[in-house]
């Protein structure tokens, strides 16, 4: 697969990303509270987690899981593969496995129940993603999707945009805003359906505004790194600076706002089985 910026920056991060602060800040708990939303079935057997990460989920689901279900994590950035390998090394029923949305590296209707959380949005080709979970689907398959709609984080990209386009140039912002797939709730819907005719797919959307400290939302840095991809040295520092001080003017006293947009893609067997 071709070199891709994002997947680069989660793994050479990937300490940051699985360290505590980044699990305890607004967007670790956001994602966490996704985990009550999956649903795995008793008849489950097979489950994978694309864009698994440090592998978290993974565990939380063994133990909703019944006996003998093989959990299979499916991740491209090898810093996050190593350490969610490590962190599963006890769990017998866990692989780790390299791969990514476009190129699932499971055979063909091999997959009970596939869920994703937060990562869908970094795909680099949505209708190849969704054509390749079609693909790797059984047929009384199911599966959920947790990622970052169109309309997310208005309130960060009002405040930075004049910052990245005074530094970067529009060429520039504009790129990395690119790096990301961020769809609106008919998008959604019309990929995964025309991906999966023979599949009930329902997308539904909703806004979650959180507040943090701006050491909080910069702990997740990954989300404006794409702008600072070419910005080194002393460059950078003062790009960073500038972009502190643009998210601490949008101040409240619970803290500085970020409204996730965030999209729910479900999947059924048509004759509703699931
Ligand atoms: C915000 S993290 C979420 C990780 C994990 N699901 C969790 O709940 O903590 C986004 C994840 O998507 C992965 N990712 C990026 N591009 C991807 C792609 N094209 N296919 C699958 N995963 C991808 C990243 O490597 C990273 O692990």
């Amino acid at each position: 697969m071709p070199a891709d910026p994002i997947i680069d920056t989660y793994s050479r991060r990937a300490h940051d990303y699985a360290g505590a602060d980044n699990q305890a800040s607004c967007w670790g708990l956001a994602t966490r509270e996704l985990w009550a939303r999956l649903g795995p079935r008793p008849r489950d057997r097979t489950i994978a987690d694309i864009g698994s990460g440090d592998g978290a989920a993974l565990r939380e689901m063994l133990g909703r899981a019944a006996p003998q279900t093989r959990l299979i994590g499916v991740e491209p950035a090898a810093g996050l593969r190593s350490i969610a390998a490590e962190r599963t090394r006890d769990l017998s029923a866990v692989e780790i496995v390299d791969g990514r949305f476009e190129a699932l590296p499971l055979p063909a209707a091999s997959v009970d129940y596939l869920y994703s959380l937060m990562a869908f949005h970094w795909v680099t080709d949505p209708a190849a993603g969704a054509a390749e979970i079609g693909r790797v689907l059984s047929p009384d398959g199911h599966a959920d999707l947790f990622f970052i709609g169109r309309f997310s984080g208005r309130e960060f990209i009002k405040a930075t945009t004049p910052v990245f386009l005074r530094r970067f140039g529009p060429a520039r912002v504009f790129a990395a805003a690119g790096l990301r797939r961020q769809l609106t709730r008919e998008e959604a819907a019309a990929v995964f359906t025309a991906a999966m005719p023979d599949r009930r797919v329902t997308v539904s959307e909703w806004y979650d505004t959180r507040y943090d400290t701006v050491d909080g939302h910069m702990a997740w840095w990954v989300r404006i790194e794409g702008q600072m991809l070419a910005a080194g040295g002393e460059d950078r520092a003062d790009a960073e600076a500038e972009i502190r001080s643009a998210i601490g003017g949008l101040a409240t006293p619970a803290g500085v706002p970020y409204t996730l947009h965030l999209l729910h893609v479900r999947v059924e067997a048509e004759n509703g089985t699931s």
